[in-house]
């Protein structure tokens, strides 16, 4: 079958050929349909995020599926479902993530909350990803999605990390009386402009993106279509903000700038909270750590990281993802390419927001 991989020391993608994978005892074959490509994936074949499977010379990519049980096996899944794949697995399996033994993480249901060394990630660290025609997986990390979501349900995977974010945010504002309605998400990227149609879905009362670029752009209309204020960061910094628009209950950072995270402090409203989700590299530059550090303390202000997500996640982002309108996922979607044309599909560029890799349809 054709997967899509980069082998080490490469950074460019192609199509290999290679066995179609066998379920063991209790796993399900899935046909893949569509993969989405999203920042991660471009930081994976960089080097600048993630590994290879142990042992294998290559790495198939590919962490955001769609695909349809064509084998349920013994499973009480039916064929003919149609599933989304979780990303984490136990470590010490195969390359594919499986068979391997699950520490208390998995045991209890929260693999996104392992420390690094206690899962791989299919697609990004330690296992092979979904851009394959067909995968394996264990039931417990394939999520039932209807039938309606063969072309839009790889994006159930990114929006469930907004979930999970905004869980553990609005969880640290829990203890007393907190009412946001003013937040931004920091990032005009695939991620943000799910969150902010997610934001939309929650209802918040005013809503703002940031980005830097210039008008025309595909990203600006559909944050203003979505009734949100556009901010250029090249004339509003995020520190900024309060004066600039108004103080923020709620940040949520998807650029990966790192500068934004400390900036971010100076943007909440008092007993606001923010959560990061970009993945940045080093990045050394000066803040005044006293100022901010006060600032949190007299403010009662939070800040906390977040990353990746499982099930439950899953399950409410396809609630939200069916409340989306059809006009929002036309618009991000703006990209779907054949695997053959994989040199096409990991460029970037040329108003793209959204790409998905296309193996089959229903
Ligand atoms: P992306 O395509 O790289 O999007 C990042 C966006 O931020 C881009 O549109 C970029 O604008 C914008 N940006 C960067 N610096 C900016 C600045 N100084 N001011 C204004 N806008 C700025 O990535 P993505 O797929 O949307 O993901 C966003 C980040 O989240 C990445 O770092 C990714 O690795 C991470 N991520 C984390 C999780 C998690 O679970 N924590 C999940 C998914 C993704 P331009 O396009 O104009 O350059
Ligand atoms: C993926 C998450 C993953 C994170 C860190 C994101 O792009 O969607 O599932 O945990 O990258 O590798
Ligand atoms: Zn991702």
């Amino acid at each position: 079958m054709r997967a899509i991989a980069v082998e080490r020391g490469e950074t460019d993608p192609r199509v290999i050929e290679i066995e179609e994978p066998e379920p063991a005892d209790g796993e399900v074959l899935v046909r893949t349909l569509r993969v989405g490509i999203d920042g991660t994936d471009h930081e994976v074949i960089g080097s600048n995020h993630g590994g290879y499977p142990e042992d294998e010379e290559f790495q198939i990519l590919g962490h955001e599926a769609i695909g349809v049980v064509e084998d349920a096996g013994e499973t009480d899944l039916e064929d003919g479902q149609l599933v989304v794949p979780t990303v984490r697995r136990p470590p010490g399996g195969d390359a594919h993530g499986s068979g391997g033994e699950p520490n208390e993480f998995f045991d209890h249901d929260e693999p996104d909350m392992a420390p690094d060394g206690e899962y791989v990630e299919r697609g990004i660290a330690g296992a092979h990803g979904y851009m394959a025609e067909y995968f394996t997986s264990e039931p417990r990390y394939l999520v039932p999605v209807p039938e309606e979501f063969a072309e839009i349900g790889f994006l159930v995977e990114p929006i469930s990390n907004s979930e999970k974010a905004f869980d553990l945010a609005t969880a640290a504002r829990s203890t007393f009386e907190w009412d946001p309605e003013s937040a931004i998400v920091l990032g005009n990227g695939p991620l943000g402009l799910l969150t902010l149609a997610m934001f939309d879905a929650k209802g918040f009362d005013r809503s703002y993106c940031l980005g830097r670029r210039d008008r025309p752009d595909p990203t600006i209309d559909v944050i203003e279509k979505l009734g949100a204020t556009y901010v250029d960061s090249r004339e509003t910094p995020v520190d900024e903000l309060p004066d600039a628009h108004e103080p923020m209950d709620f940040v949520y950072e998807a650029t990966g700038y790192a500068p934004h995270a400390f900036e971010t402090i100076d943007a909440l409203a008092p007993n606001g909270v923010g959560v990061l989700l970009g993945i940045p590299g080093d990045w050394e530059f000066e803040i005044d750590g006293g100022r901010l550090h006060r600032e949190f303390v007299l403010e009662n202000k939070a800040l906390l990281g977040s990353v990746n997500s499982h099930v439950p996640h899953f399950e409410a982002a396809v609630e939200t993802l069916g409340e989306f309108p059809e006009w929002f996922t036309d618009a991000i979607v703006t990209h779907v390419f054949e695997p053959e044309d994989v040199d096409h599909a990991f460029q970037t560029g040329d108003d793209r927001i959204k790409v998905v890799v296309e193996f089959d349809d229903l």
